[in-house]
């Protein structure tokens, strides 16, 4: 059994650096997609304070993601690549912070309690993009750049063990 221990928040930094080693033992010797990506959803949602989702969308095909493990209230199934936060970061390839969801044109509303939202493309080793992981917040602000590289790591640690 995983047995995640609680996590001291008040230095991001010490956080973050504890949560990737948690999450590097709960995928090591796996490298399931599905099984992989819905323990690290779990994860980042029972570790991070303030979210109201945490999970993926993959891409399906060039045009389309689609939704994949998350926790959280149930969520938008197919996002155009190029729209929303998440096709957004697809199509530019980098980390979307977004302090204020209803300041982002083309914000695609899965759960009206969304303030905030910090998405990460999954680039893999050819420098294909996989999908994005995507959290959303309550708070406004609730993301800051200490959270962008805290995450960005998660998804690199997901990356060498499921792509
Ligand atoms: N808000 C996202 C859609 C996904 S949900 O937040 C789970 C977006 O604009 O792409």
């Amino acid at each position: 059994m995983f047995a995640a221990a609680k996590i001291d928040t008040t230095d991001k930094h010490v956080f973050y650096a504890e949560l990737a080693s948690q999450l590097e033992g709960l995928l090591r010797g796996e490298s399931d997609v599905i099984a992989n990506a819905a323990n690290t959803a779990a994860l980042i949602f029972h570790a991070l304070p303030d979210l109201n989702w945490a999970g993926f969308y993959f891409l399906r095909s060039e045009q389309e993601l689609v939704l994949g493990p998350f926790q959280g209230k149930p969520a938008c199934v197919r996002i155009a690549t190029g729209k929303g936060v998440c096709g957004t970061s697809v199509a530019r390839r980098e980390t979307m912070l977004v302090e204020d969801v209803h300041a982002f044109p083309g914000h695609i509303a899965c759960d009206a309690a969304s303030r905030s939202e910090l998405v990460v493309p999954l680039l893999d080793s050819a420098g294909r993009v996989l999908g994005v992981i995507d959290l959303d917040s309550p708070l406004p602000g609730r993301f800051d750049p200490a959270d962008q590289a805290g995450v960005e790591k998660l998804a690199a640690i997901w990356i060498a063990h499921s792509a």
